[in-house]
């Protein structure tokens, strides 16, 4: 499983996780994979706190960080991130926020206590992830920085390459994929449509090998529904240095999803994701429940765009979170169609053995089907 990534990132495996919990992040990359923690959710103080605890819980192994500043979002351009907030709270319509509201009533989800707001803007703006950068870049062990929603600016890449980390950056099409590579990306991360989170409408097995040749020689990781070994098999046999996975990761013992939470994962078949724009405005694959059916009925006044969406939907995520048990039907469960195969809770070594166990084996199936 070595291929020349290990060397340049001085990894075992080149198994990149990508998780919000960063005791998953620190767990993976002692086991030889490549932890990334994803920044979005976090201030810039609290990405300090939490980049300080990885640091001091992963050993000498490296890690990375994964910002999100998309090609197109409301508001772009203005890079004072208070202005912008206001700037956005005024254009989101009142009607949006009442239906949000009434589907938590509906299922009898308690608002958040007095004095406890929820966040609204997250770091998908470059006025936002500019700090989150400034920030991972003070932390040594910190090697790579990704970039979800497009091509991160050439400040940005600048910056990061001044600093003498890689730049990766995700993908959803060989388009998306050769603008990354023109603008001087290191590693570009092909995520298939099964794939958990922002996705796009074509399959890994399709994509992967039309971005590995559009961006040859340019590493490419594998994303997009991995979750056993014999995907990582295919997905290096087709070219790829690696594969990228989401949604194994959060259902370890080390994530900190709520019980509830990992109950409906658990429960979850392959057939129960949905790409739905009813959180983040942008479409981003998640358990199927009535909150996604919900913005599809004839009532729902239609998701707003990125970040608007989540202006009026980040109150649901806080009171889910919270409230996991009243808001099972309701819940932003984010995740993949590999759900299907996610069936037990095990600790991060466990997964990683597994997975390049059944990596070998699948290698060695190969071997024995001769030339
Ligand atoms: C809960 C969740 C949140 C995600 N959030 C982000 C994010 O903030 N930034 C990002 O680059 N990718 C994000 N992703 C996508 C992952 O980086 C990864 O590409 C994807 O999970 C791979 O497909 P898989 O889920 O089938 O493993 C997220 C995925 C999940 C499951």
């Amino acid at each position: 499983m070595h291929t020349p990534l290990c060397d340049t990132l001085g990894i075992e495996f080149p198994i990149f996780a990508f998780s919000h919990c960063r005791d998953v992040v620190a767990a993976v990359s002692k086991a030889g994979g490549f932890g990334v923690l994803g920044a979005v959710g976090f201030a810039p103080g609290q990405l300090e706190v939490e980049l300080a605890w990885i640091d001091e819980h992963v050993g000498d192994k490296p890690y990375g960080v994964d910002i999100v500043i998309p090609g197109k979002y409301e508001g772009m351009g203005e890079v004072d991130p208070v202005k912008l907030e206001q700037q956005l709270k005024d254009l989101v319509p009142a009607q949006h926020r009442a239906f949000a509201e009434k589907i938590l009533a509906d299922h009898g989800v308690p608002k958040l206590p007095e004095g406890e707001a929820a966040q609204q803007l997250l770091g998908w703006t470059a006025a936002t992830a500019a700090p989150q950068v400034d920030t991972a870049l003070k932390h040594d062990k910190v090697r790579l920085i990704a970039n979800a929603l497009g091509t991160p600016p050439a400040e940005v890449i600048e910056q990061i390459h001044q600093s003498g980390r890689l730049v990766a950056a995700l993908c959803g099409s060989a388009k998306h994929a050769l603008s990354h590579k023109q603008a001087g990306i290191d590693i570009v991360i092909a995520q298939g449509t099964e794939g958990g989170g922002h996705t796009g409408e074509i399959g890994s097995v399709v994509l992967w090998p039309e971005v590995i040749d559009a961006v040859a020689p340019l590493p490419v990781l594998a994303a997009g529904g991995v979750g056993t070994g014999r995907q990582i098999a295919a997905a290096l046999a087709m070219g790829a240095q690696g594969v990228w996975t989401g949604s194994l990761w959060l259902a370890v013992q080390e994530a900190d999803a709520p019980p509830a939470q990992i109950e409906c994962y658990m429960k979850a078949s392959s057939r129960d994701t949905v790409r739905s724009r009813s959180f983040t405005g942008k479409p981003c694959r998640m358990l199927k429940n009535d909150w996604t059916q919900a913005w599809e009925s004839a009532e729902s006044p239609g998701p707003l765009g990125m970040p608007l969406q989540y202006m009026v939907t980040g109150d649901a995520v806080a009171r889910g979170h919270r409230y996991a048990e009243k808001a099972k039907d309701v819940m932003f469960n984010p995740v993949g169609q590999i759900v299907g195969r996610m069936n037990s809770v095990r600790a991060v070594k466990d997964v990683m053995y597994d997975l390049v166990q059944e990596y070998l084996e699948a290698v060695e199936r190969l071997q024995g089907l001769g030339a």
